[in-house]
């Protein structure tokens, strides 16, 4: 891309204000759904649909955590569309499990990756790279496609628009970390890749125990996982990251 970052950081920011969108209006509530997936108990589908539901929240707390901390006005115009957008995106699985009926608590696999991820009292930098590059770039979009087979009209409704809104994430995260990482010093690049690692052993272990039994349609897909790791982890060396998201829980499952 030949713009620089901050000129990017701007444009993504006009585009999240122009594309900003309300879940009570813009999703169609009475159009057809929520439906189960053949095959699929609704206690499962409830139960992986919160999952999804509780990451959004995470991300939410996350972001909101982050404002005032990212040293450039810029990104934090950015930031406060993001707040908003992951509020939207709670707000819409949780009107989506209301009309389920039930909401599943998070999964204890999960509740640790989301204990890990604030527990982060580094540079910013670390955590935008957890938000917005590993998750809106690789966790998200799989999990979406994963949700969208169940051919729910409502559930694509939301999913389409939840990966609109991804998509500027990830690219701001990409542009954060171009504008940031030059100024950051090795040790503290180090220092952050190993938490970011750590944050993605923890995350693929949650994958893992929702992978068993297998063969179940909203279950994640290993092959997807592995290739999601190397693809993730192409994604920060290109960024200036050094170092592997190795996942040794992988071997051997
Ligand atoms: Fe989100």
């Amino acid at each position: 891309m030949s713009s620089s970052p901050r000129a990017r950081i701007e444009s993504l920011t006009a585009r999240a204000h122009a594309e900003a969108w309300s879940p009570r209006t813009d999703l169609d509530w009475w159009g057809g759904g929520p439906v189960v997936p053949a095959g699929v108990s609704a206690a499962a589908y409830v139960d992986s649909v919160s999952q999804l539901f509780h990451a959004e929240q995470a991300s939410l707390r996350i972001a909101a955590a982050l404002v005032g901390r990212l040293g450039d006005p810029a990104a934090e115009a950015f930031l406060a569309t993001q707040v908003a957008d992951e509020e939207r995106h709670a707000q819409a699985l949780r009107g989506y499990l209301e009309r389920l009926g039930d909401v599943a608590p998070i999964d204890r696999h999960l509740a640790a990756v989301v204990a890990h991820a604030r527990r982060a009292d580094g540079p910013p930098w670390v955590q935008i790279a957890a938000l917005d590059v590993m998750l809106a770039h690789e966790v998200m979009p799989l999990q979406q496609r994963r949700l969208a087979h169940g051919r729910c009209p409502l559930l694509r409704q939301i999913g389409a628009r939840l990966a609109a809104d991804d998509v500027r994430h990830a690219a701001f995260g990409v542009a954060y970390l171009e504008l940031t990482l030059p100024t950051v010093a090795a040790a503290e690049r180090a220092a952050g890749q190993a938490w970011l690692a750590e944050l993605w052993q923890l995350w693929t272990v949650a994958v893992l125990a929702r992978a068993r039994p297998a063969g179940r349609p909203l279950h994640p897909d290993r092959g997807a996982l592995a290739a999601l790791a190397t693809h993730a982890a192409a994604l920060l060396r290109q960024l200036g990251l050094v170092g592997e998201l190795s996942a040794p829980a992988l071997a051997g499952a």
